[in-house]
């Protein structure tokens, strides 16, 4: 029995109204927050709802706390509107708005700094699955947040996503997905043993219901970062009743 609670969130990405939301709250507020964390991450509008006690997180945080950043979303604010985490460098910031491994380590910064959990995504693209630099490149992303901190805070989240399974129906087999988190925890516990027996890893990359059982009954899956499936009610569901404890 894993001493880490599963969780799964919900990325809407820029998708989703209001009407979803309220009807996704009423779903999820049904599962006993014992046996698995559900969160739902909608675009920052929406973020100001009340969801009944259903946490909510960001799916981005300004670098900066304060001052003249036009479009930006300060951690404070997301902590003052009632969110719990943030995700952190998923691999759309990173290609289509320039998130270098160095700003992700300050959102990640940010993030902590405002008493918000970083989701922190990790992930290859294709070719670098092809050229056998799968763990070079997560060892690298990983490796760029926590040489940043000042000490391994217990509250992080790392999701891997392997670009090439985002939204592409291309889901990594449970061996490929097993393989990469348990190489991610043998990171951590190069910084630390209770931060790598402690942080979830999530999976990421075309989970839905029928491939979600298998995936979170790997070892050192804790849960997942769900994109497309999360935009229905039923489909989130029955993928957060697959990771039930
Ligand atoms: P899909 O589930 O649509 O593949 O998206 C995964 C993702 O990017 C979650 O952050």
């Amino acid at each position: 029995m894993s001493i880490r609670l599963p969780l799964v969130v919900g990325n809407w990405k820029l998708n989703g109204d209001r009407e979803l939301l309220t009807s996704m709250v009423a779903r999820l507020k049904q599962f006993d927050a014992d046996k698995v964390e559900t969160v739902i991450c909608p675009p920052y509008v929406y973020l100001n709802e009340d969801t009944d006690g259903v946490k909510k997180g960001a799916q981005s945080v300004s670098t900066q706390d304060a001052g003249a950043f036009t479009g930006e979303v300060a951690g404070r604010m997301l902590r003052d509107v009632g969110c719990h985490y943030v995700i952190v460098g998923h691999s759309e910031r990173r290609e289509l708005f320039g998130e270098s491994d160095e700003v992700v380590a300050a959102k990640v910064k940010a993030t902590l700094d405002a008493g918000l959990i970083p989701i922190i995504c990790v992930g290859e693209t294709d070719e670098e699955r092809e050229n056998n630099q799968t763990t070079e490149r997560v060892t690298q992303q990983v490796k760029a947040v926590l040489d940043e901190l000042p000490s391994y805070s217990d509250s992080l989240v790392f999701a891997y996503e392997p670009v090439w399974a985002i939204g592409t129906g291309k889901t990594a087999s449970c061996e490929q997905a097993e393989e990469v988190h348990a190489m991610i925890r043998q990171v951590l516990a190069g910084y630390n043993q209770e931060l790598a027996e402690t942080t979830r890893i999530l999976y990421g990359g075309s989970v839905k219901p029928e491939n979600s059982k298998e995936l979170f009954a790997s070892d050192n899956i804790d849960g997942g970062l769900i994109g497309g499936a999360s935009l229905d009610v039923e489909s989130f569901a029955t993928i957060c009743e697959n990771a039930v404890a």
